[in-house]
């Protein structure tokens, strides 16, 4: 068998292993980077199903990471909560690390809600702040639709010109100003291979090519959600600014840190987003 027959057996496996333990097919899928799991603790009527239990899952390699796939409702709208993601930098492809997001794409999910940390390029912003994603720029070396196309999971060559829908940016925005959310920014998601954190060199570069925020994640995501025809929204969380002219060391801790303590914004915000939708 070729290796994409083989990925699309599996992927129908955890598909069929899911149907029959679901009583909802779920219509938003929440993808919650970075110290920001505990928006599952919102979730009605939660449901949790480990990782490791669903056939040809992923597993989380990253301590910040759970890994728990968690069924709920959210405002009224069934959800589908992945509690830790996968990272290019932990080794798997961009095909393996999107696993999740396909399966729950055949599953039925509509719109995927992504979160994440990075790290802020605009000088503009601050540490602190959430930016909605307008457009991404992919700086990993690899992309989650290479190889032979399934034609019945999206066509071979997906427009990605209108990547993060306009309607969930312009809510979103509205939600924050009623909040009173006032670091609220708006802007370009740049995704690098990582593990390693930039160099002032690269920070400049970042910068200059467009990008407002960087981060390890989300794109690859956001290519098969887009694949298999989903609304998009993106939202990161600025743990730290990153200034190539006096740059400071970027700490894990920190990063976490920062973003445990914005998430609390966060989840508000997109609670109130969730009465919108
Ligand atoms: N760079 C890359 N990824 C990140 C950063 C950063 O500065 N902060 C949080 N995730």
């Amino acid at each position: 068998m070729n290796e994409m027959a083989k990925y699309r057996l599996q992927v129908e496996e955890a598909v069929t292993f899911l149907q029959t333990r679901l009583t909802n097919q779920p219509e938003i899928i929440l993808v919650l980077g970075t110290g920001l799991g505990a928006l599952a603790d919102h979730l009605d009527h939660p449901q949790t199903i480990a990782y490791e239990d669903i056939p040809h899952f992923p597993r989380s390699t990253v301590a910040s990471h759970a890994g728990n796939l968690i069924f709920g409702q959210l405002g009224g709208k069934q959800v589908a909560a992945l509690q830790g993601r996968f990272h290019y930098y932990e080794g798997y492809s961009a095909k393996e690390l999107t696993f999740p997001v396909r399966v729950l794409s055949l599953l039925g999910a509509e719109t995927m809600l992504v979160s994440n940390a990075a790290g802020g390029l605009n000088p503009a912003h601050a540490a602190g702040s959430l930016m909605v994603i307008r457009d991404h720029i992919n700086l990993i070396p690899d992309n989650p639709l290479r190889g032979e196309n399934i034609d019945a999971w999206g066509v071979r060559f997906p427009d990605l010109s209108a990547t993060y829908d306009q309607e969930l940016i312009a809510q979103t925005l509205a939600c924050a100003d009623k909040l009173g959310i006032t670091k609220m920014e708006s802007g370009i998601y740049v995704a690098i291979p990582g593990p390693s954190l930039e160099t002032p060199a690269e920070t400049r570069y970042l910068r200059q090519i467009g990008a407002d925020a960087v981060g390890m994640s989300t794109v690859p995501e956001v290519i098969v959600a887009k694949h298999a025809g989903l609304k998009v929204l993106g939202i990161s969380v600025v743990s730290n600014v990153n200034d190539p002219d006096n740059q400071q060391p970027i700490l894990l801790e920190e990063i976490i840190a920062q973003t445990e303590q914005t998430a609390a914004q966060l989840v508000r915000l997109i609670l109130e987003l969730f009465k919108e939708l």
